[in-house]
């Protein structure tokens, strides 16, 4: 600690925040978060907060756990502070693998460690790539989901289907394909599921076709996509996900950055939705974001063609499988299991949607998706129609007034627009009636302020 610097100064000076307009500090004080506590947080000047972002999707286990998972990184610390994953293993790695293999769906059973959700996809690209290249085939190309968010590194962004947060970088990595991610809101309503699951099925065989179908190494999906607003899967969806790969020797990745380790009420997103996909990329809740790990797990076929004579995946980081982070994961995983958090999670999401379908009454709300405890409600400015809000609105409707409103009151989670306008709603998940409560309570004041500031009405 540094005792004696002015945080706030200090902050403004020398810390570089990350996705922020910086100048919007120039005058105002930047929030500085001290502590927390369960599913609050509070800052320097003692006001607390409802964390309903969980950090970003990933405290699963709230934020009282530090004794117990830092005494796990102390011993850690004091036995063997690190040590690598290239060609060397430690006893944490060996155990984190051995534990990810039992809770992961199938024969996703050979885990190689990162440290971030980006890093993970990254991988999973360049595994593909290898794996097809060890059998003779030379694939290179993967298809992702508009809106879809897989990270930001240069591949990870490539992978990436926002074009606001792409286009800085141009040139990105090539051969990214685009399909319709499974917003469903904004379809002709006399539509059926099995019309919409279809319809999405045939764009992304025609995608592949397009493609060249022998040049297309992966595809990656989130089970249920933040970006847009907690898109669900329409029946039937993910089982034609699978044949089509299967049809044309592609791969498929699920992204459960977010969706893993319980947030939608099972371990995984592939469980709950029978993915059977080749990858899962998991980050954020595996340690419950109490210390960076991520991990590819991979089912068992991915790992044939590296197991022979001088084969080997040519990849590999300093931190991947850090001792200390292996740990915190260990420690994490027994938690949500001794506490049953994935249990609470899928007792309680019937009714933390119905107290945010209550929302549905405010002519702003438009819609309440999602599953698990990951929710987000989408702000339109007619129901009837659901038509959503223009640019400009938008803009002052979320960053001019929502995401400051809703702080003020206390609650943190998040307005985005990044698709079209909805307020994401994503607390740890050992949240109870009283935080669905408090949630939905300031959510019914704000909402109907920030209607009366668009409409002046
Ligand atoms: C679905 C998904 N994939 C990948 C990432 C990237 O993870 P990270 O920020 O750890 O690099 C995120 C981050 O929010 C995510 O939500």
């Amino acid at each position: 600690m540094h005792a004696g610097i002015d945080l706030q100064q200090a902050a403004r000076d020398h810390l570089w925040l990350h996705f922020t307009r910086m100048a919007g500090y120039q005058d105002a004080d930047v929030p500085v978060i001290t502590r927390g506590e369960g599913c609050y947080l509070y800052d320097t000047n003692g006001k607390r907060y409802l964390d309903a972002l969980a950090g970003l999707y990933a405290v699963q286990i709230g934020y009282s756990h530090g004794e117990e998972i830092g005494q796990a990184a102390l011993e850690q610390m004091r036995e063997l502070p690190y040590y690598s994953n290239w060609s060397y293993a430690h006893p944490r790695a060996i155990e984190l693998a051995h534990e990810l293999a039992q809770l992961a769906p199938g024969d996703l059973n050979r885990v190689f460690f990162v440290t971030s959700g980006s890093e993970a996809n990254e991988t999973i690209w360049k595994l593909a790539r290898e794996y097809h290249a060890a059998r003779g085939e030379r694939r290179w190309k993967a298809v992702t989901r508009n809106l879809a968010y897989h990270g930001t590194t240069m591949g990870a962004l490539s992978l990436t289907g926002l074009p606001s947060i792409r286009a800085p970088f141009e040139p990105l990595v090539p051969d990214v394909v685009r399909v319709r991610n499974t917003n469903r809101f904004h379809r002709p309503r006399h539509e059926t599921e099995a019309e919409f699951t279809q319809m999405l099925l045939d764009e992304l065989e025609s995608a592949i076709i397009s493609a060249g179908p022998q040049t297309v190494a992966v595809v990656f999906m989130e089970p249920v996509q933040n970006g847009g607003g907690a898109f669900t899967p329409p029946a039937g969806y993910f089982k034609g996900v699978r044949e089509i790969c299967d049809t044309y020797g592609v791969l498929l990745a699920a992204d459960e950055v977010i969706c893993g380790f319980g947030r939608v009420g099972a371990w995984f997103g592939s469980e709950k939705y029978d993915i059977k996909p080749d990858f899962i990329a998991a980050a954020k809740g595996i340690s419950s974001a109490y210390a960076p790990m991520a991990a590819v797990i991979a089912a068992d076929h991915l790992m044939e063609p590296f197991l022979d004579g001088t084969a080997m995946f040519t990849h590999g980081t300093t931190f991947g499988g850090h001792p200390v982070g292996a740990a915190v994961a260990l420690k994490n995983i027994e938690i949500l299991k001794r506490e049953k958090i994935i249990e609470h999670v899928a007792e309680n999401e019937g009714l933390f949607r119905a107290k945010l379908e209550t929302l549905l009454d405010l002519p702003i709300a438009g819609d309440v998706r999602g599953t698990g405890f990951f929710y987000v409600i989408e702000l339109v400015k007619d129901k009837e129609t659901r038509t959503t809000f223009n640019d400009e609105e938008s803009e002052r409707l979320l960053r001019g007034y929502l995401s400051g409103a809703l702080f003020k009151r206390g609650l943190i989670c998040r307005a985005d627009d990044r698709g079209d306008p909805v307020v994401q709603v994503c607390p740890p998940l050992i949240a109870g009636e009283k935080e669905m409560d408090e949630i939905v309570g300031v959510l019914g004041d704000v909402l109907p302020e920030a209607w009366k500031l668009i409409t002046g009405g």
